[in-house]
């Protein structure tokens, strides 16, 4: 058995928005984990897991409820060390018998918190090595339910405020359970707390990349068998990477089908057939699908709407050359793990759908195709060091992310072809204007969206009455959150001109300065 299956941690999610941090910041400390669902961990899970440490994340509910998400009793037996967060610390001490109170707004000794709140020291406690050497420390809370009492062989370690429990530890058993969140980037010192508990839970940490890889080949080769794939190319990283991962598995068993959907940037079409047919020999199936999908778009404003259509044909089209494909048992996509917990709810609620990614949510019952998703543990920036590890050329890896529904979520309310056909060009204009002034690999993703309005301008002697447009990019590391690029006014004002020169139909250019959260990086 590799080191990979062997040393590996559970985190149980009890539907925390921000669970997947936590399996992020353990793979940057080169520990193997798996995201689960608190409802699938059952004992039979955790005798084949075989989890070297657990963690339980936060989540929306209150133990309170008699009918709170718990997990098994059986995993307070197991003898591994556990490290409960938020919602994960109050379970674990409710469930080992101490008290937890209902959150109130106020008030002193033990009320809700939400935001930074300071640390002080009040025992010494080898999960918290290299804290409070200069006093007390920031950290993150966000709860309103809190520790009253403490289950027996708990001792308390470090308070804030208004949470006296804020890091307990029966220290003999290695259980540890805090009320902050160390996951995020505003507990600055979240990443020693990860570093002491793998530690202590006796990990190697020489997990890497290579690893996976490794593991991944394996994995897709016992899933497939001598079942044959087809796998959606995007043009993108994410599904570039997952078919020469896959190709690399299994070979000729794939088929990859690119599907110009007609709602592809300049060029892309041909990039793509270039690099996986003439570059990696790869089976290639390249349909020109333009007329089916901007006929049933044209005139559909709801972005739902757009992205269910989208999601709907290209299985269609999926299922018809899958059809023609003997064996095809498996549909491949390169969905990555925040397109998953952003549009699923998968421990029953507390994780909202933000919007529909058409690669998410399985694929109807009568298609007869199973899903393979290699990818759907990663992050992006994961997925491009596995690109890297692959051999995959730089252009490839270097890709700003496009979505699966293309350009037809960048048409805020009604989609016509004579829009895509604008936006298009503006779009490929903006994408030189970056390459020119070395700004591509700075930038996370820019696009051109078009604006469901015209304007009145002025150009020559006549009157126009045009589109206006928006330039968006921006800054991020996981696509989780963003931060607008600043540009400077020479930058914006030169690429504003040439738009307007080069292409007809807009004549107004602006620039979008939000970030996200609260606005979402493309507009639909
Ligand atoms: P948002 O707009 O949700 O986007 O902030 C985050 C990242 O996800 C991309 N995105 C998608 N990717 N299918 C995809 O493959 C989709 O349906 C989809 N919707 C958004 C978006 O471009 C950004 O990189």
């Amino acid at each position: 058995m590799t080191e990979y299956t062997r040393e590996r941690l559970l985190i149980i999610d009890f539907g925390s928005q921000v669970t997947q941090l936590i399996a992020r910041r353990l793979r940057e400390l080169r520990v193997y984990c798996e995201i689960h669902p608190y409802q699938n961990v059952t004992d039979t899970f955790l005798a084949s897991f075989k989890p070297q440490a657990v963690i339980f994340s936060g989540g929306p509910n209150t133990v309170t409820n008699p009918s709170h998400p718990r997990p098994p009793k059986e995993i307070y037996e197991i003898n591994v060390p556990i490290l409960g967060i938020c919602y994960g610390q109050q379970v674990m001490i409710q469930d080992l018998g101490g008290k937890i109170d209902g959150g109130k707004i106020s008030g002193g000794g033990g009320t809700a918190e939400f935001g930074r709140a300071l640390l002080q020291q009040r025992g010494d406690l080898d999960l918290l090595a290299g804290w409070f050497d200069e006093g007390p420390e920031q950290v993150w809370m966000s709860h309103g339910d809190h520790v009253a009492e403490l289950a027996p062989g708990f001792d308390v370690f470090a308070a804030s405020k208004n949470a006296p429990f804020a890091v307990v530890a029966n220290t003999n058993r290695k259980f540890f359970a805090i009320q902050f969140h160390p996951e995020v980037y505003h507990t600055p010192k979240g990443k020693e707390l990860f570093t002491n508990f793998i530690r202590i839970s006796g990990f190697s940490q020489t997990w890497s990349m290579d690893n996976f890889h490794t593991k991944a080949l394996d994995h897709i080769r016992e899933q497939v068998g001598k079942k044959k794939v087809i796998c959606g190319l995007s043009g993108g990283v994410d599904s570039s990477v997952a078919a020469v991962l896959i190709h690399k598995a299994i070979g000729d068993q794939l088929t990859c089908i690119f599907v110009d959907h007609g709602l592809l940037r300049a060029n892309e079409a041909r990039d793509v057939v270039e690099m996986f047919r003439d570059h990696y020999n790869i089976p290639l199936i390249h349909t020109d699908e333009s007329e089916l999908f901007l006929s049933t778009l044209e005139n559909q404003s709801d972005p739902e709407t757009k992205r269910k259509i989208i999601g709907r044909l290209f299985v269609d089209v999926f299922q018809r050359y899958a059809s023609e494909i003997p064996d095809a048992a498996f549909l491949a996509q390169g969905t990555l793990y925040p397109d998953i917990i952003e549009s699923i709810s998968h421990s029953g609620g507390p994780s909202e759908t933000i919007k529909s990614h058409h690669n998410v949510g399985g694929l109807p019952k009568e298609m007869g195709l199973r899903l393979l998703e290699p990818l759907r543990e990663l992050f992006k920036d994961e997925v491009r060091e596995l690109g890297r590890e692959l051999g995959l050329p730089k252009p490839f890896i270097a890709r700003h992310p496009f979505p699966g529904p293309g350009l037809a979520i960048r048409v805020p309310g009604k989609i016509t072809r004579t829009k895509i056909e604008i936006l298009r060009a503006a779009d490929a204009i903006f994408i030189d204007q970056i390459t020119k002034y070395d700004l591509y690999d700075k930038i996370w993703q820019a696009f051109v969206v078009i604006l469901p309005v015209r304007t009145v301008g002025v150009m020559g002697d006549g009157r126009t009455y045009d589109f206006a447009c928006s330039l968006r990019a921006v800054t991020s590391v996981d696509g989780m959150t963003a931060d607008y690029f600043p540009f400077t006014h020479e930058f914006l004002s030169e690429t504003s001109t040439r738009i307007i020169n080069e292409v007809q139909g807009i004549n107004r250019v602006t620039y979008d300065i939000t970030s996200k959260p609260p606005s979402t990086i493309e507009w639909e």
